[in-house]
């Protein structure tokens, strides 16, 4: 059944063309070049258990050649991406044949079953990692890593019960997470996506310049419209570095801070009170060291910039973020620095 939005006769028209195509939905998709997924792939039978090897899942139905991918896979970048070492990063999400995104709940879209997310991990072109995040029956939502061969030609999947250290030479490496740290984060905020929704996607670019939240609309995969205006960091704050900084909050943070009763989460770094709820705020002193997050106008005294830095000996404070950072994202950190020091003392 295709649902749609009541007030938009032009997204029927759309959706109408799209259901009388066996697989895709773009209009860039109604050429003979249209590429399927190989049959019998995951992508075709997208509840099935996860194969051994990435090439069975579909994705890259060469995967030596990473630049093709079935046109139903929609590429997308969020805003704020998660630091990872410096790795390059492919993402791709893919929907059932025929269904959509329900986008209604602002902050909490809701996928049908099947819906399979991929975020590949490259150094230097050569792949190492591929992650799936997939949406299950009764909102359960399975987590999974591949990796790839040394040549770059397939991926095998892990098991998940351990991490796995890749070496990357000259003293560089790739930690490819265990299932429970994948679940530290995936499952610390009350939606188990972490780079969609308007935040992330109204101000991410795209190769022509739109959108991916656009680009989604205009795939047809949203159940309802985008809002007209929807939101944006800038609607927190209006100078770039702040924007950095809380962006940052978003990228790293936000999915463990949230404020929820997740089994990882913490104090709320949402954008709309993350300010407020670290400058010249008490750290919680059974969690870390006692002291005040944010000092304004000194770093050194932010209990927050030394858990992030490291630039202290004192063995309370516990490193943030909490899991696997293979190498230090040094440009946040300096933005931090000369954010804190720039705060007006009161
Ligand atoms: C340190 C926290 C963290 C860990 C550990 C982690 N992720 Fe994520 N993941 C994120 C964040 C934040 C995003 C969204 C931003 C981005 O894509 O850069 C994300 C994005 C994704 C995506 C794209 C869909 C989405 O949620 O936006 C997939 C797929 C994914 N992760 C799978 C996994 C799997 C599988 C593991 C374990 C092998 C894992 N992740 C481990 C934080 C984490
Ligand atoms: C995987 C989940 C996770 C991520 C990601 C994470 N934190 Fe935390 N953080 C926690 C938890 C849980 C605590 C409470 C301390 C504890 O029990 O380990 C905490 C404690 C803290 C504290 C000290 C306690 C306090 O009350 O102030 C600070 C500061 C902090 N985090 C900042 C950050 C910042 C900034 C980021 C992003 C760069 C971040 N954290 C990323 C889970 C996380």
């Amino acid at each position: 059944m295709t649902i749609v939005h009541p007030l938009s006769p032009l997204r029927t028209a759309a959706r109408m063309a799209c259901a009388s195509l066996t697989m895709a939905c773009s209009p860039a998709d109604d050429g003979p070049s249209e590429l399927l997924p190989a049959p019998g792939s995951l992508l075709n039978a997208p509840t099935e258990p996860l194969p051994p090897t990435l090439s069975e899942v579909g994705l890259y139905p060469d995967p030596a050649d990473r630049s093709r991918v079935p046109d139903r896979a929609i590429a997308y970048s969020p805003r704020w991406p998660l630091w990872s070492g410096g790795s390059d990063k492919e993402r791709f999400v893919v929907l059932p044949p025929g269904t959509t995104i329900d986008n209604r709940e602002r902050d909490a879209w809701q996928y049908p079953d099947g819906t399979l997310f991929f975020k590949t991990f490259a150094y230097d072109g050569l792949p190492v990692e591929t992650r799936v995040l997939r949406k299950q029956a009764m909102d359960d939502w399975e987590l999974a890593a591949y990796q790839w061969n040394a040549e770059g030609t397939d991926a095998a999947l892990l098991d998940g019960d351990f991490e796995v250290v890749v070496p990357l030479g000259a003293d560089r490496q790739h930690t490819i997470p265990s299932t429970l740290m994948c679940r530290e984060c995936h499952e610390s905020s009350p939606h188990p996506v972490l780079g969609d929704a308007e935040l992330q996607l109204s101000e991410s670019p795209t190769a022509d310049g739109a959108s991916a939240l656009s680009l989604l609309d205009a795939r047809g995969v949203l159940r309802v419209p985008p809002p007209a205006k929807p939101r944006m960091l800038s609607d927190h704050a209006e100078d770039a570095q702040t924007q950095a900084v809380l962006g940052w909050f978003v990228a790293d943070c936000l999915h463990c801070h949230n404020g929820s009763d997740g089994p990882s989460s913490s104090f709320d770094l949402d954008p709309a009170v993350a300010l407020a709820n670290t400058i010249g705020q008490s750290t919680e002193s059974s969690a870390s060291a006692a002291g005040i997050r944010i000092v304004a106008g000194s770093p050194s005294q932010s209990i927050l910039f030394l858990a992030i830095s490291g630039e202290h000996d004192d063995p309370e404070i516990e490193p943030m973020p909490p899991v696997i950072v293979d190498a230090q994202d040094l440009r946040a950190i300096e933005n931090l620095r000369t954010f804190i020091a720039g705060l007006p003392v009161q």
